[in-house]
């Protein structure tokens, strides 16, 4: 009891000390940050490492996670996409709460990193892999449970990639599951249309002891820009070409029901709340919220993925501009920088006088008060090459570093 009071007195006088500051200011310098980044700033100025971070608010990507898999629904499989958050721990978490083992996976050490963390998980390759990618993973593939043969889809979007990954299948007596690529509309690639279903099938049909059919990844990431809901001509247009595809496969004597049909990504997987053509939503900058992402089907996300960087240095005025505008008026150097990253608290930077991925200037009005040793705040544009650029994600919640996850590496 007596320790309660002595520290509620505690922070009673710190209230007082840090009012009374303000009044003696030869000026009234607005805050640098508002409540939530002065919070993080003295967490890190109390028990940061002293260099720029990668932070993860989880109050705030679960939030978002559970604003996706309620877009998702519980008919259809919420596929996590991994590019976008390189890490096992951070992974872990994130199927956790979506309560889903699917993965996008474009990357083969990455493959090879799930097939050792993840050995429930279903892999969809999220883009079509040279053949010596293939095997390379099958090469490095070590001790686990993890099931290749079942596990992992491999993306298809040619009849000459399939004969490669046929003769490697042979080649190492394994059997691959297939899933192809088909081009809804985005022209990245991927079979044109139904009428190239037929060829690519029988292959896969003719050879049941190394390959089998496991469905269709249709991206269709162009329909950002409509702001559309699932009525919208651009959204039938897609959906009616995904559909031709399902129509070719049951021509070609395809049971349809069990595959995994996947489309979607963060931007547009709310369109498909009431839609029954896909049966497999992948989305992954959505959970953090890269700048990039503030887009129309993602307004109810939060902003969970921050840069913290320490101020080195500060200048009370301009030396370079003495005329200098109201946001250009107090010079601050910053750890690193030129990330591909947009500041976001402070909220309003003057133009950077010039970019290093050293020390970074950058400008401020006379009102903005930070010191050395504070921090300023980022948030990235995407998430990622970004995150793999700080060494292990710092999680944070309440005021405290909860964890510390490793990203993945680029190469093994
Ligand atoms: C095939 C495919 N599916 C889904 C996504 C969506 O990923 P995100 O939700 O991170 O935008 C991508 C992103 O590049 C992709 O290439």
């Amino acid at each position: 009891m007596k320790r309660r009071e002595l520290l509620k007195g505690t922070a009673g006088l710190a209230t007082a000390v840090g009012s009374g500051s303000l009044l003696w200011s030869p000026y009234a310098p607005a805050a640098a940050h508002d409540a939530y980044f002065s919070g993080l700033n003295d967490l890190l100025k109390r028990e940061g490492p002293g260099r720029p971070v990668m932070l993860i608010d989880t109050e705030r990507m679960n939030h978002n996670i559970d604003v996706l898999t309620s877009s998702v629904g519980p008919e259809k499989t919420y596929r996590v996409v991994v590019k976008s958050l390189p890490s096992v721990g951070l992974l872990e978490n994130v199927l956790r709460r979506a309560k889903t083992r699917s993965l996008m996976v474009f990357h083969q050490p990455f493959l090879n990193a799930i097939a050792d963390a993840f050995p429930n998980a279903d892999a969809l390759l999220g883009k079509p892999m040279p053949v010596r990618a293939a095997r390379t993973f099958y090469r490095k593939l070590g001790e686990t449970t993890f099931d290749a043969a079942n596990q992992v889809q491999w993306l298809i979007d040619s009849r000459e990639r399939l004969l490669q990954y046929q003769a490697l299948a042979r080649e190492l007596g394994v059997r691959m599951r297939v899933n192809l690529e088909i081009d809804v509309g985005l022209h990245r690639g991927g079979l044109p249309e139904p009428a190239a279903l037929g060829s690519v099938l029988k292959v896969i049909q003719g050879d049941p002891e190394h390959l089998s059919f496991s469905g269709f990844m249709g991206y269709e990431p162009h329909l950002t820009g409509q702001k559309a809901s699932l009525d919208h001509p651009a959204v039938q247009d897609v959906l009616g070409v995904y559909r031709g595809f399902l129509d070719g496969a049951r021509t070609a004597g395809v049971e349809v029901n069990g595959l995994t049909l996947n489309g979607a990504g963060s931007h547009t997987l709310r369109i498909y709340e009431r839609d029954k053509t896909m049966n497999d939503l992948s989305a992954g900058s959505g959970v953090v919220m890269p700048t990039d992402f503030d887009t129309f089907h993602l307004s109810d996300n939060l902003p969970a993925l921050f840069i913290a960087t320490p101020v080195l240095k500060r200048y009370d005025g301009n030396p370079y501009l003495p005329d200098a505008p109201d946001l250009m008026q107090r010079l601050y150097y910053i750890y690193g920088g030129y990330w591909k990253a947009r500041m976001v608290s402070p909220a309003e930077v003057g133009e950077p006088i010039y970019q290093s991925t050293n020390q970074s200037p950058i400008t401020t009005s006379r009102k903005v008060d930070l010191r050395v040793d504070d921090y300023v705040f980022l948030r990235p544009t995407q998430s990622e090459f970004v995150m793999l650029q700080f060494g292990d994600l710092l999680a944070v919640k309440g005021g405290t570093f909860t964890d510390r996850w490793p990203v993945f590496h680029q190469t093994g």
